[in-house]
């Protein structure tokens, strides 16, 4: 199964001089420890790996762990860089195979996590990793203050990977952007189409690295959760 790897946002919040996925973390640049976990798992036959156009800090890849590395162009928004990744895929992975999505930006995603998602949402419609969410849940009015407690029942964290066949999400995220809806996950243009993508969860370490502190606790991360 291929593996599309958005990796085409600028890194904004962490504030960096270079997007995010290109800073170093433990030896290493951030999107190379993403790349390493995903081509270290068996399921995964490839990376397709989106960056931003004119990205001149991609270290070249072209393979990894005896898997082939790909790069395609990436667009404005999240979803867009996905879809072109999908379009981007050979045309020998068929419309009704499946493969997964993950954020260059979580990098201490853990295999054993990958291979429950794969496990369990391969019989059917696909699915996410993510977690139940745990602390209680605000509203804020609009100058910060607690305006109402939401109920957390069934409430989730979604996390990448997310899994999905790849004309179905293809043929999702296309109905998305003609509706003029800016996704925010996968699975969020499969429930506008009307699916339900299963909820496996998955461990909370698998962070997105978002702002300048999330290094510190990815860097600890990559070391307890090493594959
Ligand atoms: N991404 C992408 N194309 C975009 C925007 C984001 O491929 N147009 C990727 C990012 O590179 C990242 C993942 O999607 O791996 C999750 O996005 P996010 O954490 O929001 O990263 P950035 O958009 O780069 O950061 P920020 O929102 O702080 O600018
Ligand atoms: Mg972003």
């Amino acid at each position: 199964m291929w593996c599309v790897v958005p990796a085409a946002g600028r890194g904004l919040r962490v504030g960096g001089d270079r997007p995010k996925q290109y800073l170093p973390i433990a030896g290493r640049l951030l999107i190379e420890h993403t790349l390493d976990r995903l081509a270290r798992h068996p399921g995964i036959a490839g990376l397709m790996v989106v960056l931003s156009p004119g990205d001149e800090l991609w270290p070249g890849l072209s393979s990894l762990r005896g898997k082939p590395v790909q790069t395609t162009a990436g667009g404005a928004e999240r979803c867009d860089s996905v879809l072109a990744g999908l379009r981007a895929l050979s045309p020998g992975v068929g419309e009704a195979e499946h493969v997964l999505v993950h954020d260059a930006a979580r990098p201490c995603v853990r295999l054993d996590d990958i291979s429950r998602l794969i496990e369990l949402a391969g019989a059917g419609e696909g699915g996410l990793l993510g977690a139940p969410l745990r602390d209680t849940l605000k509203r804020a009015d609009e100058v910060g203050r607690s305006a109402l407690t939401e109920p957390r029942d069934r409430r989730w964290r979604a996390f990448t990977p997310q899994m999905f066949r790849r004309g179905a999400l293809s043929e999702a995220l296309r109905e998305a952007s003609r509706r003029g809806v800016t996704v925010s996950d996968e699975a969020m243009a499969m429930e506008l189409a009307g699916h339900a993508p299963l909820l496996v969860e998955g461990a909370e370490d698998n962070i997105k690295v978002t702002t300048a502190a999330d290094f510190a606790l990815a860097e600890f991360l990559l070391g307890r959760t090493a594959p």
